[in-house]
């Protein structure tokens, strides 16, 4: 989507659409106001006798306003002023997009925000709004393209703001970028996308900065440097396993690098601990972490903070077969230390444990692995929050208010170690399971075992990178967090 800045007044603005927003019980803001004056105060009727909804989220479309220039208005709902909150705006800002997206305006001049929130500034607004408009402005095309009949997406949109704001509109376009990577890549089946095809991703985004390289490692390298763990997942399939390297140059080479891990398992069958039937198609999304740590590193790439910056996927296929790892296999992780599998379908920790130890050669400032790790999860925080770790408190803290500030949230558990007894194995130094209680701590409590020394943060996002059931699709999370946390770094 083309996004400009554009003062024209509302009401002469020649566009499709003009996006405003109305409050159940406060004065209109700028825009809206004039084109009520310009209305002959059409607009408060409308608004005062039902016709437009207030109802936060709400949209109604009006057409042919009098005294207005553009073709149609779009009201968003704002509910009551008391309840308006960063996370409102922001789902006031996706439900406009997502009404333009669906129908016929495939260009629209934006004033959403002028509403006041809290304390916010303009430019956090306007970057959001922006941000919120482009993600809900995507829709998957790859292997069904849209029909001549349907309503085409927005091609332009423009903010009723001056120049002085073209920054937060690259920062915008730097965020979305992301998002948008990231949701394509989740929401590829797995047929197309699997571990070749993300180092292909990650070769083309290096193609496109010049201080961006990318280093592929195929499984002879990865069996040189002894990641047994890693290579033990991606056995059972025909798809052979990458460990995927992109660096990011904004700064001197001795400042040191933040480092994101992500899980790629492409797709998540269990492996001989085979998954049950219904919907292990959505395992396709077991790469959400990947995805993520790709789209932060490209918005990161496309705004060129002024920061190091190192993404590694651990990408591997986990699918049973003749030569697949077993329950009761003992693995030599990279690390020297040896796991026990009791369960093939915990091979997210396996992959990352390798990865891990191979980021810690960078030195970085700060390592964060992002990674669609556990059912439990989601059971823990549902789809509102990535679930965040560490043993660092400052780090834990700077993860969670990047996520606040991007309207991606996550929350905290506990890595406490009394829960690594559950770890414990008669045959190896640990189990790759934890049993039954606090199933998403006891994964961070084995990954904690390949940290030691590290600034090290664990955010899984199962529940957060994907929307299940009938809507289900990648949400590109949390590539908000993530990159609100690169942008704090700079
Ligand atoms: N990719 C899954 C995690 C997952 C499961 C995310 C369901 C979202 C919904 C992961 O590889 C997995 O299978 N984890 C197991 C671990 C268990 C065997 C200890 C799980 O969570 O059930
Ligand atoms: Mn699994
Ligand atoms: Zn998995």
């Amino acid at each position: 989507m083309n996004i400009t800045l554009d003062t024209t007044l509302a009401t002469v603005m020649e566009t499709d659409c003009i996006v405003i927003g109305a409050f159940a019980d406060a004065p209109l803001h700028k825009s809206a106001e004039l084109i009520d004056k310009a209305s002959g105060g059409a607009l408060q009727k409308l608004i005062k006798h039902g016709d437009v909804s207030t109802d936060w989220k709400d949209t109604t479309l009006l057409h042919g306003l009098s005294g207005v220039a553009a073709k149609r208005i779009l009201v968003v709902g704002c509910g009551e002023i008391e309840k308006l909150s960063s996370v409102r705006f922001d789902r006031i800002c996706s439900s406009a997009g997502a009404f333009l997206r669906d129908h016929a305006s495939t260009s629209a001049h934006i004033c959403l925000h002028e509403i006041e929130v809290g304390d916010t500034t303009d430019y956090w607004r306007l970057r959001q709004a922006a941000v919120s408009l482009e993600k809900a402005n995507y829709r998957y095309t790859v292997t069904k393209p849209p029909k001549d009949d349907d309503n085409q997406p927005l091609k332009s949109a423009s903010f009723n703001a001056d120049t002085d704001m073209q920054s937060a509109i690259e920062e915008a376009r730097g965020i979305a970028k992301g998002y948008l990577r990231s949701m394509k890549l989740g929401d590829l089946p797995p047929n197309i996308c699997n571990p070749a095809y993300l180092a292909e991703t990650a070769m083309e985004i290096a193609k496109s900065y010049k201080n961006v390289s990318v280093e592929i490692l195929d499984e002879d390298q990865m069996a040189e440097l002894k990641m047994s763990a890693l290579l033990a997942v991606g056995r059972g399939s025909v798809n052979s396993s990458k460990l995927i390297v992109l660096k990011y140059h904004g700064k001197d080479k001795k400042t040191p690098p933040t480092v994101m891990v992500g899980k790629g398992i492409t797709f998540d069958s269990g492996g001989l601990s085979l998954k049950p039937g219904p919907n292990m198609e959505q395992m396709k999304f077991d790469m959400g972490g990947a995805a993520s740590v790709i789209g932060a590193f490209e918005a990161c790439a496309e705004m060129q903070l002024p920061i190091n910056v190192i993404c590694i996927v651990a990408s591997a296929e986990n699918m049973p077969g003749g030569n697949a790892y077993r329950p009761g296999d003992v693995l030599t992780s990279m690390s020297g230390k040896t796991i026990e599998v009791l369960n093939t379908d915990a091979e997210g920790r396996l992959v990352l444990c390798d990865a891990l130890t191979y980021a810690q050669r960078f030195k970085p400032a700060a390592l964060i692995d992002v990674a669609t790790l556990t059912g439990a999860a989601v059971i823990a925080l549902g789809h509102h929050a990535s679930v965040i770790m560490s043993k660092h408190d400052d780090l834990a803290v700077e993860l969670i208010e990047a996520g606040e500030n991007a309207v991606d949230r996550g929350w905290r558990l506990p890595l406490w170690d009394d829960y690594q007894p559950q770890l414990k194995s008669a045959f190896a130094d640990m189990k790759n399971v934890g049993g039954m209680a606090a199933g998403s701590i006891t994964a961070g409590c084995f990954l904690s075992r390949f940290t030691e020394g590290q600034r090290w943060a664990h955010i899984d996002c199962a529940g957060s990178t994907w929307i299940w059931g009938g809507d289900k699709g990648s949400t590109g999370r949390p590539v908000g967090l993530l990159t609100q946390f690169l942008i704090n770094q700079a």
